[in-house]
């Protein structure tokens, strides 16, 4: 039999990180002793707490059973609070906070409750995939906004023709950022809220790093901000919160409709987060304050070691406020891949090329602070023995 996949996976776009992965492989076969900063993924563990509440709750047989796709109104109620507690924003458990399994189920899903063939999706470049191949599983035509560093990474509305905006359904913005790790202020989602209200476009902003943030910055929520909630919705995540990124736990907030329609699609598809864990991340919300002190300090002595070490060396990066992320302009010469490929042949440095989050990251390479202390002291040590 032949098997043919279907064109919309057939039809998306390559694989970028195929040749760092494996020039991966290639390198340790050699006996190469890598540094991984390629991996977005906390290396610390969840809170001892956390662990032993689910353990208690995963022997609760009430929980073995089918849970709601919506989430337990006990997990809905805690983002409630936590929302009120951390952004001073109010938000009804019932129909305005969703539980996720993680955030990017939800960010995945949603434009298949409301793009339709032929409607246009905004999305970030540099970014986080999803955005992009889930408007395309959607039939919807994603629209790149370029995010430049002379914008402090973020897009310019202005740059849109309006015949696109006008038949624009959605829009993804994405703070504090990845791959950039830029942060935006309140002013910036006003100007969100104003363009969207223009245009009647849907926001979805992905806060899944609002609560890693350095030098006692505290991310602002979009929903903060008047009329937010009139035109979209937040995706939030425990996984980076609370180093909980296996655990697959995330929640969506905001606009009543938007929530229903993801609601809606996740009927359809899933059937929510196992109770236990939903039990666990109930205390994880209620029981801690957000950003965790333990976690953001071993991050930003992370982040100094190696802001120190990449500015000695002369490359250009500016340091993170916010996200666990590094990102590197490449020197001049030198594409996002070829950079990539040297750091890691001659020094057993993981970095992933900017171009795999777009094109626009193409002159870029990203680093996860996602390595202990010593290891990033090492791998500026190599780095010091590369000439470039
Ligand atoms: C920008 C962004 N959004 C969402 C996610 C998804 O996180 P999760 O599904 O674990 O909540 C990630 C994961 O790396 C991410 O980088």
């Amino acid at each position: 039999m032949r098997i043919e996949k279907a064109k919309r996976i057939a039809e998306l776009p390559p694989y970028l990180f195929a040749a760092i992965d494996s020039k991966k492989r290639e390198m340790k076969k050699k006996g190469m002793d890598l540094i991984d900063f390629g991996i977005g993924d906390p290396d610390l563990p969840t809170p001892q707490s956390i662990i032993e509440r689910l353990k208690k709750a995963a022997e609760n047989p009430a929980y073995h059973r089918y849970p709601s796709y919506e989430g337990m109104i006990d997990f809905r109620k805690a983002v409630s609070r936590w929302y009120r507690r951390r952004f001073g924003v109010q938000l009804n458990p019932e129909a305005e906070v969703l539980s996720l399994i993680g955030s990017k189920e939800g960010i995945a899903h949603i434009p298949l409750a409301f793009v339709n063939p032929g409607d246009y999706v905004l999305v970030p470049s540099p970014g986080y995939p999803v955005y992009r191949v889930c408007t395309l599983f959607a039939g919807g035509i994603p629209y790149t906004m370029a995010l430049r560093r002379e914008n402090g990474f973020l897009p310019d509305f202005s740059e849109i023709p309006a015949e696109v905006a006008e038949k624009t359904k959605l829009l993804f913005i994405n703070y504090p950022n990845n791959p950039t790790s830029a942060v935006a202020e309140r002013s910036f989602y006003k100007e969100v809220v104003a363009f969207a209200r223009h245009y009647n476009i849907m926001v979805c902003h992905d806060a899944a790093y609002s609560e890693v943030s350095f030098g006692g910055f505290l991310a602002p929520s979009f929903m903060e901000v008047e009329g937010a909630k009139e035109v979209g919705v937040e995706f939030h995540s425990l996984s980076k919160t609370f180093n909980m990124t296996g655990w697959r736990i995330g929640f969506a907030v905001g606009h009543e409709e938007i929530i229903s329609g993801l609601g809606k699609v996740k009927t359809n598809i899933d059937s929510g987060v196992f109770q236990a864990i939903q039990e666990a991340g109930t205390f994880a919300l209620e029981n801690f304050d957000t950003p965790l002190p333990d976690i953001i300090g071993i991050y930003e002595r992370r982040r100094s070691v190696l802001i120190k070490g990449l500015q000695e060396i002369g490359l250009k990066v500016d340091q993170p406020r916010a996200t666990f992320y590094f990102w590197i302009e490449v020197p001049r010469g030198y594409t996002s891949a070829q950079f990539a490929a040297l750091l890691i042949e001659e020094a057993g440095i993981v970095a992933t090329p900017g171009n795999g989050f777009g094109d626009e990251g193409e002159g870029f390479i990203r680093m996860a602070i996602t390595v202990d202390e010593q290891r990033i002291r090492e791998a500026i040590e190599r780095l010091k023995k590369i000439k470039f």
